[in-house]
């Protein structure tokens, strides 16, 4: 396959920086949304994503500076003024865990033979694969 140009990469990584922002805006919200006695239960596993993912983002941007460009950023998070139990809102996060997943794993494919890149982007695989067990393991089903 031929190597991405740095411009592509950059995009790559633009698309993931994104990811990572919505997905912490999502937690944001799934935090607050979350009603009654189950806030017990994910309040704080929700809040720390919050900051777990603005890190992820954080990184991107790191790596995007890395390569001599800035970040562009487009994001569009709609989160419906719903009530949420504590299972819903895990499921949720797995939806957009699993999307942010599935999104690194693709960009590994694209960045195959760059090696730093190739290991950047197997560690972040690692960071969400861990996070998706988490949820998994929570929501027990
Ligand atoms: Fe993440």
């Amino acid at each position: 396959m031929a190597r991405l140009t740095t411009q592509e990469i950059v995009s790559e990584l633009n698309r993931a920086f994104a990811e990572e922002v919505e997905a912490a805006t999502r937690y944001l919200h799934l935090a607050s949304a979350v009603r009654g006695m189950d806030r017990l239960l994910v309040e704080k596993f929700l809040r720390e994503s919050v900051n777990e993912t603005i890190q992820h983002a954080e990184v991107i941007g790191q790596k995007i500076r890395s390569l001599g460009h800035v970040p562009q950023l487009e994001i569009r998070v709609v989160c419906p003024a719903e009530p949420l139990t504590a299972r819903a809102a895990l499921r949720h996060a797995l939806t957009f865990e699993e999307a942010a997943l599935e999104c690194y794993q693709d960009l590994l494919r694209k960045v195959e033979g760059d090696v730093p890149l190739e290991e950047f982007v197997r560690s972040q695989i690692a960071v969400e694969a861990e996070h998706v067990a988490q949820i998994r393991e929570l929501l027990a089903e």
